[in-house]
């Protein structure tokens, strides 16, 4: 039987690379997209790409704990194993425009850490019935020296004051903190599964453009792409491996200057994603704020 991965995101710059080398390497993989257009071009491109593989596009929104339950009941009742669960959905705002999702929640925090902790929750025993099953969360470099308030953990104190590209990295801290709390939880109970993180780096995507940036941020994003970034396939490679050799509470991204790009392998998270006290405080607000009990 082959190997599953799901991946959030998969129509995106990084996302769509990650799905072909995961394509590459036998897995079944699910196109989880929130745009149907969007999605089906890329499903059909890796098609053609990959006739002898099987791929498929099913539709979530990370950012409407509505739709990730429809998506996590389409896949419990098509699938009876998951290899990887594969969080890269992501958005980047330039400005200080407080956003929420559809159930009211900043939308930062909604789509890197509420979305994947819903999702995460109710795949949870699919990822149990399979041997050596891989949580994998995208965050970025930008989680470093940002940690999130556990008592605001929607920012709501500050936000007009720091804006988005503060909100994105406590965001991105928020999912790491969550990673280590949900591997902790998997090493207690001597599960065989393993929940560990990566970043890309750096890589001129569509996010940057989607995110309505200034005159001079445009200029700024020029040229980190002509002189810092990698190449969307390179900036790939640290979610590819955590995927399929990851161990459990490991941490991948680009090895090379400031961890801007290069070969992919094991880097350090903030220490303080690490705390215990921390990782338990976000679960039981993660509940809240999804509706969910996840009890492992
Ligand atoms: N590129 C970088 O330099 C960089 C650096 C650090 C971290 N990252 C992280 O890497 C991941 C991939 O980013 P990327 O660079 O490949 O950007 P991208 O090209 O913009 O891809 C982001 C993907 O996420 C999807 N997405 C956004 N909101 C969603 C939602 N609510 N539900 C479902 N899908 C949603 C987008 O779908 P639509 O097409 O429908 O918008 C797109 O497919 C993100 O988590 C990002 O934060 C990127």
């Amino acid at each position: 039987m082959k190997k599953i991965a799901i991946v959030t995101g998969a129509n995106g710059g990084i996302g769509q690379h990650y799905s072909r080398e995961m394509l590459n390497r036998g897995y079944h993989v699910v196109l989880a997209c929130r745009s149907k257009a969007s999605g089906e071009k890329v499903l059909k491109q890796l098609k053609s790409e990959f006739p002898n593989e099987t791929v498929e596009l099913l539709l979530v929104d990370m950012g409407d704990l509505k739709s990730i339950k429809q998506f996590s009941n389409t896949v419990l009742s098509k699938y009876s194993r998951l290899d990887v669960l594969a969080h890269n959905a992501g958005v980047y705002f330039f400005d200080k425009e407080k956003r929420t999702s559809k159930d009211g929640i900043e939308l930062n925090l909604a789509i890197h850490f509420i979305g994947p902790f819903a999702l995460t929750a109710q795949l949870f025993s699919l990822l149990q019935k399979t041997p050596d099953a891989r949580v994998v969360s995208m965050s970025s470099s930008e989680h470093r020296g940002n940690p999130i308030d556990v008592n605001d953990i929607q920012s709501e104190k500050d936000f007009s004051e720091v804006g988005n590209m503060k909100v994105y990295s406590r965001s991105k801290w928020a999912i790491l903190a969550f990673t280590a709390e949900l591997n902790r939880r998997i090493q207690a109970k001597n599960l065989n599964i393993h929940a560990l993180g990566a970043h890309p780096g750096v890589s001129i995507t569509g996010i940057q453009h989607a995110g309505n940036p200034n005159f001079l941020q445009k200029g700024v994003i020029w040229v980190i792409g002509k002189f810092f970034a990698g190449k969307p396939e390179d900036a790939a490679k640290p979610l590819i491996m955590a995927s399929v050799e990851g161990q459990g509470g490991e941490f991948y991204g680009p090895t090379g200057f400031n961890e801007f790009k290069g070969k992919p392998g094991i880097v350090q998270p903030d220490e303080g994603t690490k705390n215990q006290k921390i990782g338990a405080t976000l679960w039981k607000k993660a509940e809240k704020l999804s509706k969910l009990t996840f009890d492992i």
